[in-house]
């Protein structure tokens, strides 16, 4: 019997410019290029053990056994590339204050990544593993590295992977989750944004505004311009959202409270405090301001929410081994 392990922590990444669209399904080939901040308040831990003596994949998460079919499939690629047949035990666990229904495949498919290629013996460059961590999902391509990070679409297998853009951010950027609902959503990313590509008359426009949204986005952060960031950040979600309300069948991730939350955003805004929403395909509202303004911004959405709500998150680090348990 041979056995070997490895383990990875990833933390999870929010889109201030969105990925919707795919050009490749197999692949995860994405429409438009994309940039993130990787946050440290959430991230996910994965130990992947080859054990020559399994029968088949097996997968827990949080210490509850699940299917493991989307990731043998994953881990297959990894086979493939090491040139074994061996199954393997993961087990993760998602670290994610008070359950709040922000878990990602984000963080998920970016630690299994690193961890699968360790214990399998690749060694793979940061490159490499965010190439493979984009077969497990689109948004882990950029997970594999801290802080700011751009996802090149790229046109094949090879050239699609994130870069670094700023991995210490040393200006003041926080963001507070709103958790506004902790459920599944009922329509995956996957679901919906393959829905908005085959059915949006709006869509080639998404594409060609992404794209201009994105350059400025990367001199903002050049610049350390929060409010600039910010307004792109805010514009492009919603942009992103009115796809879904264009698409046949229509959908919507948001809720009456993500409605709520997000005009609270605005409602300080107009007294001068800096601070911009985005959502993803779920109806929690994050919001992207400065830390030195957070205490006042909690306090207004402190009104409606509860606090065990809000959660603060910093820009946090890429992937990395961690010890194994
Ligand atoms: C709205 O990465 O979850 O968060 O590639 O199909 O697994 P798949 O989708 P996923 O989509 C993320 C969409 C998003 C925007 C983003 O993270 O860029």
């Amino acid at each position: 019997m041979t056995i070997h392990q490895a383990s990875a922590r990833a933390h999870t990444n929010i889109a201030l410019i969105k990925y919707w669209g795919k050009k490749d399904q197999q692949l995860i080939l994405p429409m438009n290029g994309s940039l993130s901040l990787t946050l440290d308040h959430f991230y996910t831990d994965t130990t992947v053990v080859f054990d020559s003596s399994l029968k088949a994949d097996q997968f827990w998460l949080d210490d509850q056994r699940q299917s493991a079919t989307k990731i043998s499939r994953f881990l297959d690629l990894v086979r493939q590339r090491s040139e074994q047949k061996t199954f393997a035990k993961v087990k993760s666990y998602n670290h994610v204050p008070n359950a709040a229904g922000l878990a990602s495949s984000a963080s998920a498919f970016a630690a299994l990544a690193l961890a699968a290629s360790q214990a399998a013996g690749l060694n793979l460059s940061r490159q490499a593993l965010s190439r493979l961590a984009r077969r497990g999902s689109g948004s882990a391509t950029r997970s594999i590295y801290g802080g700011f990070a751009e996802w090149l679409p790229g046109t094949t297998d090879k050239d699609s992977y994130a870069i670094p853009l700023q991995e210490k951010v040393d200006w003041d950027i926080e963001m507070i989750a709103v958790i506004i609902n902790r459920q599944q959503k009922k329509i995956s990313s996957r679901q919906g944004m393959e829905r908005v590509v085959e059915t949006s008359p709006y869509y080639p426009a998404w594409v060609k505004s992404t794209q201009a949204d994105l350059l400025k986005a990367k001199k903002a952060i050049q610049a350390h311009d929060l409010i600039l960031l910010g307004e792109l950040a805010e514009s492009n979600a919603l942009r992103m959202h009115a796809l879904n309300l264009s698409a046949r069948p229509p959908f919507s991730y948001f809720e009456p409270q993500s409605l709520v939350a997000m005009r609270l955003v605005e409602k300080l805004r107009t007294r001068g405090i800096c601070c911009y929403y985005t959502l993803d395909a779920g109806p929690n509202v994050k919001v992207l301001c400065a830390h030195k303004d957070s205490q006042i911004i909690k306090e207004t959405l402190q009104s409606v929410f509860a606090p065990d709500q809000l959660i603060e998150a910093f820009p946090g680090p890429g992937v990395q081994l961690i010890n194994e348990k």
